[in-house]
């Protein structure tokens, strides 16, 4: 057994709650600190069965108390996945995006520094982080420059550029993984992003699926036990470092709806709508350095990913 006290922040959430069951399933001491808002209870039904293992904090990430709660767990290492995670309401409410993800997140990381936790590990965003830059610099890599083009995008980037500031400052360490297009069971399948879990949703309910824009837009998927791997690989190696965790392969949105029409022998036709604006067009990250450097890489296949999503979203209806 670890035995080692772990805090996750988002824990109730989609990613949090499958890295929470892992972290438990290896002997971690794991508090979920999460205020809710999007998280459930639901997603921890798993969890709770490692009774005192699992401690579950309802607390807003960007309150006051959030330092006595990381001074009473006093945790080795920090997994910080809470965020309003939302690119459409970043837009209509900036000041509150900025509020959760960045203001929460210096809440988090002073509280790491003040406690002297060892590291932290933070959920960052690789599909909004470099923008949309030239056709040449496709899958794009971590040294490209970080330009988000959205108001979500930059309140996830500022993390970054605190989490090196502290390290320089303070010497208080951290890994950045900046996630691709995640999906997986427990997304939220009436939720505004994760197009996977909304077309599963439409299609076993035999809806006819809305692809806003042409469809040949492209999104780099990457199953969420893969994604869970690479935080638990991040807590012995990559120091002070980002590292893009993804497939590393272009799937269109187009590709995406006939895989999943396909596995449910579905003949419907999808619905064009006009394509939202800012969307980006293409999105692809590589991931070699990741594989390098954390000795990781993804497993699960993209075919395999949506099998096991479209099993959860039939389980239920
Ligand atoms: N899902 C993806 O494809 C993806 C891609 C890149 C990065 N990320 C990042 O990964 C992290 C997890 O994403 P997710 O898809 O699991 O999202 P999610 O919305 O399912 O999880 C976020 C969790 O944070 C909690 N939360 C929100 N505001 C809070 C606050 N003020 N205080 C405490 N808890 C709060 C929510 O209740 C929720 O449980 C986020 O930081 C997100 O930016 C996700």
């Amino acid at each position: 057994m670890i035995d080692d006290a772990v805090i996750v922040t988002g824990g109730a959430g989609f990613i949090g709650s499958h890295l929470v069951d892992r972290l438990l399933e290896s002997g971690f001491q794991v508090t979920v600190v999460d205020d809710f808002s999007v998280g459930s209870e639901e997603n921890l039904k798993r969890a709770v069965k490692f009774g005192s293992y699992l401690q579950i904090v309802r607390q807003d990430l960007t309150g006051p108390e959030l330092l006595g709660i990381v001074e009473k767990i006093s945790p080795r290492y920090i997994f910080h996945l809470a965020a309003q995670s939302d690119v459409r309401h970043s837009t209509a409410d900036p000041l509150f995006d900025a509020k959760v993800n960045v203001l929460g997140s210096l809440n988090v990381i002073e509280s790491a520094r003040r406690v002297g936790v060892e590291r932290v590990i933070y959920a960052a965003s690789g599909g909004t982080l470099y923008g949309e830059p030239e056709a040449v610099l496709f899958p794009l890599t971590e040294s490209i420059r970080h330009q988000p083009l959205s108001n979500y995008g930059v309140s996830k980037k500022v993390v970054l550029d605190y989490l090196a500031a502290y390290k320089s400052l303070y010497s208080l360490d951290y890994v950045a993984l900046a996630l691709a297009n995640v999906f997986g069971p427990r997304q939220d399948p009436h939720g505004e992003s994760g197009v996977v879990s909304i077309f599963a949703g439409q299609l076993v309910s035999n809806q006819r699926c809305i692809i806003f824009g042409d469809g040949n837009q492209t999104r780099d998927f990457v199953f969420v036990t893969d994604v869970v791997d690479a935080f638990l690989r991040s807590l012995d190696s990559g120091s002070g470092q980002v590292f893009n965790i993804s497939s590393s392969m272009e799937t269109s949105v187009f590709e995406l709806y006939s895989a999943m029409a396909n596995i449910l022998a579905s003949s419907m036709e999808p619905e064009f709508l006009e394509g939202r604006v800012g969307e980006l067009r293409r999105s692809c990250l590589s991931n070699l350095k990741a594989r390098e450097i954390l000795g990781w890489e993804p497993k699960v296949s993209l075919a395999d990913g949506l099998g096991q999503v479209i099993e959860w979203v039939k389980g239920r209806s």
